[in-house]
């Protein structure tokens, strides 16, 4: 983002408040736990105006990105467009009050322990980019201060080491790749695990060898090729100029049968080279809810030896339950089993709203952050049920929602579950999950053009989308995306143009309830999170800033090849020839 509006605003003050000591975010140099790869292969974690080459950052073809080579390539992508010497480390936010008169006070905590300082600056314009990965969400359990041992979250770690040096037996907490990436971490300096999956929750997540059928592409590839995407009901899906097919797809009953082969074949694929079917503990890792509702947590074996060997030879005990209670070094399962450690290690995943505080009180409905108690309104209220409407309309497949776990249960268990931490759910209340415009813009502040959210998202395409929301973001700030150039030139010196509120909130809801229905298994219900729907999501953001969408060289490229970084080089350039 910063990069991106600095080549549109050369000259503007512009100043990045980051928390942490080191550039990087989830790649901070204080995150870097061993083993820590991204889920992608070389070539589609970098951004389009900076290949991560070879000869500089020494990682090949076909391989992961360990997790220091990440955090080094975006110090130099920093450095190499002049961004470094403006973040202001070990910064962190904690307010940010909307001024009267417009503009926003930033408020600020700036340096470490006892020199901390606070500080204050006013900006006319704000984007928040404190990722959904930042927080990190740490379960309370009965009995916890007689468990006389460490109890972590993974985001530790790298900070804590020498527990993977010096556990006797750890016990881990969670499904999900940090769970995965823990119990592989202490399996491998041969610390016997003992892995809690809650019986009560989503189950092991999807975890996918690299390449997969069909024709054994790159998974994260896969995703990317805008054929393959049309098999994904989608609501911003016509955006790609598609939309006979997807109707005929998702809206006729042969169509909603080749979509139904498509996701057999890609699930079982993944479960027969898993092998989950040969070996009794294998089996505790099936997951429990087709791929098809499963968002961005789906994930890619990525380590340097067979996971699947550590459970095989028992050096991993895989649980499937949940923690009644804790007592010294020992949790005590719902099952009946106690198991023990010398430390828990939480992966329990990450609090999706951003850790900073609005003000004045109450604004955070306004600014579209997720909600636990939302209490709409009855036009709210309407707007909603008009949106869950069309969206059923649309897909009728996503009526018939997902059960889960081995009791199958549905999906709405589990919230009463989470109440615990939640409590307005206990009442029985909806949570309302991000509401931004284009996943970036709050409707209310949407003629304000003074505040945006970026990376509010999760996909597999985390750089690509990154850059396009950059430039749509950079462009809405300048007036100049595609709907003020039209309004421009009707309203010649009248009175600058504005978005209709009511239409940009009708469609902010539609696509916000449509991520809930749609990704039911995933993280729909908190923030955007979608798999196959990241080429149509680019093509509404390039349209919307005017660019051309589809941009391989020939027909079966655009269909067929995936779309990658290097598809979208050179977007700010052409946007700008386009507005001058
Ligand atoms: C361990 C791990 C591995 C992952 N691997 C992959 C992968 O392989 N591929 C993939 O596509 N995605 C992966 N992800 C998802 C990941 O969230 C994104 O890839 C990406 O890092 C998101 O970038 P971001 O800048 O939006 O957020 P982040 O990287 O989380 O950055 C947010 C930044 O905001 C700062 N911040 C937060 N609050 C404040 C505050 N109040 N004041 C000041 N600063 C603040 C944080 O310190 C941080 O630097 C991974 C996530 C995790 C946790
Ligand atoms: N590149 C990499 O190697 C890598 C590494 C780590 C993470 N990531 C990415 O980062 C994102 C976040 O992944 P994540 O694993 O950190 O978080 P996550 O996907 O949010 O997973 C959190 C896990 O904790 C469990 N959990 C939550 N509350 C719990 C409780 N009270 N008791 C027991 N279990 C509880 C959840 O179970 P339920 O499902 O039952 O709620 C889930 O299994 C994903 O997109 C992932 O792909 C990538």
């Amino acid at each position: 983002m910063a990069k991106t509006y600095l080549d549109v605003n050369p000259s503007t003050r512009l100043t990045i408040l980051e928390s942490a000591d080191t550039i990087g975010g989830v790649w901070c140099q204080g995150r870097l736990y061993s083993h820590l790869k991204t889920n992608n292969l070389l070539g589609t974690y970098e951004y389009s105006d900076f290949p991560m080459d070879t000869a500089k950052f020494g990682v090949k073809e076909g391989e992961f990105i360990p997790g220091p080579v990440v955090h080094e390539y975006l110090k130099a992508y920093a450095e190499n467009f002049d961004i470094y010497r403006r973040i202001r480390f070990n910064s962190r936010v904690d307010t940010v009050t909307r001024r009267d008169n417009g503009g926003w006070d930033i408020n600020f905590s700036e340096g470490v322990g006892e020199k901390t300082t606070s500080k204050s600056i006013t900006s006319a314009r704000l984007v928040v980019a404190t990722g959904l990965t930042s927080e990190p969400y740490v379960p309370r359990f009965a009995g916890q201060d007689d468990f006389d041992a460490p109890i972590i979250h993974a985001k530790a770690l790298m900070e804590q080491e020498s527990l993977v040096h010096e556990s006797k037996e750890v016990i881990i907490l969670g499904g999900s790749k940090s769970g995965w990436d823990s119990a592989y971490a202490f399996a491998n300096a041969g610390v016997p695990v003992n892995w809690i999956i809650r019986e009560s929750g989503h189950g092991p997540m999807w975890m996918a060898p690299p390449y997969v059928t069909p024709l054994k592409k790159r998974l994260e590839k896969l995703v990317g090729v805008r054929f393959l995407s049309w098999f994904s009901p989608c609501i911003w899906g016509e955006s790609d100029g598609f939309g006979w097919v997807r109707r005929m797809l998702h809206n006729t009953v042969i169509g909603r049968l080749m979509v139904d082969t498509f996701w057999k074949i890609l699930a079982n694929d993944v479960i027969t080279l898993n092998g989950y079917d040969k070996h009794p503990e294998l089996k505790k890792l099936k997951p429990w809810t087709p791929a098809f509702w499963v968002g961005s947590s789906l994930s890619i074996l990525n380590y340097p030896t067979d996971f699947f060997d550590y459970v095989r030879n028992g050096t991993i005990k895989v649980h499937i339950a949940d923690i009644d209670h804790l007592s010294h070094k020992t949790a005590h399962l719902s099952t009946g089993v106690t198991v023990q450690g010398d430390a828990i290690i939480c992966s329990t995943g990450w609090k999706p709203h951003p850790s900073i505080k609005f003000l004045p009180e109450g604004i955070d409905k306004r600014l579209g952050l997720p909600q636990t108690a939302p209490n709409p309104t009855s036009a709210e209220a309407t707007r909603i049920q008009e949106a869950d409407a069309t969206v059923l309309d649309r897909f009728p497949r996503l009526r018939n929602q997902p059960t889960r776990g081995p009791s199958h249960k549905d999906f709405k268990d589990l919230r009463s579950l989470d109440a615990r931490q939640h409590p307005a759910l206990a009442q029985g209340e909806e949570e309302e999950p991000y509401r931004l415009y284009r996943f970036m813009v709050p409707p209310a502040f949407i003629n304000e053009r003074s505040i945006g959210f970026v990376g509010a998202l999760m996909t597999l395409n985390t750089t690509i989308v990154a850059q396009a929301q950059a430039l749509w973001l950079t462009a809405y700030f300048a007036h100049g995306l595609a709907i003020d150039r039209q309004q421009q030139g009707h309203a010649e010196k009248g009175p600058k143009p504005a978005f209709d509120i009511d239409a940009v909130t009708d469609e902010t809801v539609l696509h916000s309830r449509y991520c809930k229905w749609r990704y039911a298994a995933g993280f729909g219900l908190r923030f955007p999170d979608f798999v196959f729907d990241v080429v149509p999501y680019i093509d509404m953001l390039l349209q919307d800033v005017g660019l051309r969408s589809r941009r391989k060289k020939n027909g079966w490229s655009e269909l067929f090849d995936p779309y990658g970084p290097e598809d979208y080089r050179g977007m700010v350039d052409e946007w700008r020839v386009k507005i001058a």
